[in-house]
């Protein structure tokens, strides 16, 4: 039987110019379809890109029993889920039906799915998600591989999370809303998704205020109503630009996100040669393709976001100086350094930090190599990567960057990047 796998075939040394606008942000779109569910009359969610984790999701409801449909860019959920056993297979490949748990809580008031294991990236644990839905009264058995939740009624609670977990955030806000009393969320997530999470949620009838900081209160209603859903700009996409422009060089000028959400990405990567500027609905990169070295760690928002490690390292593998790059997000987030290596690039791993030494300071040019993604974000920073190497790379497995890129390739193309997408014929 022929499998036919997809490679990106890139070839490095074009700069990028032009316009772009990056499309609806995965973590947003995700929580929202959830959010969906909470009401029985219809939530549109637009900007929804064609991307697997999405896709994957709407497979996950329909298997719940939610009326779930994709026209185009939008998404339409109509009614709650009506059954409270999620899809094994599936529910065990995302990560992401784990915000399952506080819609499935707050309508079904029960849910028995696998546990969604580890992933490439660390354990992910759920203690903060069980923690927080025991307070609010939920009995929660958490077995081997097994998560069976019930919650006849779900009530107000003072929260403290011990991290600010975004997920568990996520699904507690979804819990809350239709809980019986008022929520304190403490050391709750702020990222961006959350507030655009919020803002859904506050258009169907939610009652809540402070999301963005790290308190948020929230005071249950009775029932939500249909809306239509924005979901906001992926940073993480817009993110992924500017690294590319910064290692090729070029103008590139990017629309669809809050300039003022990737402000820690723009700020580490600004320099003499990486001019960015722009308004309130553009970020411009300029830049000459050459690289200074960063030394930042990886932190909850409005820091630097444990989803652009990869692709700043596909940055620094260029620099004219030694990098230290701290992950202290995910425990095994360096997968792709073992990759970036096959460039030819120097990159050291001690624990969580990363010390890369860029080829402009070592003169050993990077060149093109076959390569493997080993995760989402991991996958994107082997392409910046190639983007700046001399000569022809392949990078394999990039389902894990369809998963929350919309076509990498024609991201990059666009631009003017020599990218491919290009069949990998092979035998089972
Ligand atoms: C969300 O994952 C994102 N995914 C991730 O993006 C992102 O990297 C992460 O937030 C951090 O920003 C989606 O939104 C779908 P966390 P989530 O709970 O919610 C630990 C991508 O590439 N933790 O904030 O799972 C956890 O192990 C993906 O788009 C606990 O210990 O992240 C991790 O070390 C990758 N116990 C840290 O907290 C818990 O109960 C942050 O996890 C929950 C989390």
């Amino acid at each position: 039987m022929i499998v036919m796998e997809e490679m990106l075939v890139i070839r490095g040394g074009s700069p990028l110019k032009g316009d772009i606008t990056v499309h609806g942000a995965k973590n947003a779109v995700l929580p929202l379809l959830l959010a969906g569910t909470l009401t029985d009359e219809e939530v549109e969610i637009s900007d929804c890109p064609f991307i697997s984790d999405v896709e994957a999701m709407t497979l996950l409801m329909r298997s719940l029993g939610v009326d779930v449909s994709r026209e185009g860019r939008s998404i339409r959920v109509r009614g709650s889920a009506k059954r409270a056993n999620a899809d094994g297979a599936l529910s065990k490949t995302m990560r992401s039906s784990m915000f399952m748990l506080g819609a499935l809580l707050s309508t079904v008031h029960e849910v028995h799915m696998p546990l969604p294991g580890g992933c490439n990236i660390g354990a992910r644990p759920l203690d903060i998600h069980i923690d927080g839905l025991r307070a609010m009264g939920a009995r929660v058995e958490a077995g081997e591989d097994m998560l069976d939740c019930y919650a006849d009624e779900l009530r107000g609670a003072d929260i403290v999370m011990r991290y600010p977990s975004v997920g568990a955030t996520e699904n507690l806000m979804m819990c809350a809303s239709l809980a019986k009393g008022d929520t304190r969320l403490i050391n709750c997530a702020r990222e961006p998704e959350i507030v655009c999470l919020a803002k859904g949620l506050k258009s169907m009838g939610a009652d809540i205020s402070g999301e963005g900081t790290s308190v948020m209160r929230i005071r249950g209603v009775g029932r939500l109503k249909g809306a239509s859903l924005a979901p906001c700009g992926d940073r993480i996409v817009a993110g992924t630009l500017v690294a590319a422009t910064a290692v090729a060089g070029g103008d590139v000028r990017i629309y669809g996100v809050d300039p003022s959400d990737i402000s820690s990405v723009t700020d580490v990567f600004k320099s003499e040669h990486c001019r960015i500027s722009g308004d309130d609905v553009c970020v411009r990169v300029r830049a000459d393709g050459r690289i200074h070295p960063v030394n930042i760690s990886t932190a909850p928002f409005p820091l630097f976001p444990t989803d652009m490690q990869a692709q700043l390292m596909g940055a620094m593998c260029f620099s004219d100086g030694v990098s230290v790059i701290d992950e202290t997000v995910f425990e095994r987030r360096f997968a792709h350094a073992r990759e970036l290596v096959k460039l030819g690039a120097d990159i050291t791993l001690d624990a969580g930090r990363a010390i890369v030494r860029g080829s402009a300071l070592t003169g050993r040019k990077l060149q093109g190599a076959i390569m493997h993604a080993r995760d989402l974000r991991g996958g994107a920073g082997l392409a910046i990567a190639a983007l700046g190497a001399e000569g022809e790379s392949a990078i394999f497995d990039i389902g894990y960057i369809d998963r929350g890129y919309e076509r990498l390739e024609d991201m990059f193309s666009c631009l003017g990047a020599d990218i491919s997408r290009l069949p990998v014929q092979g035998e089972m």
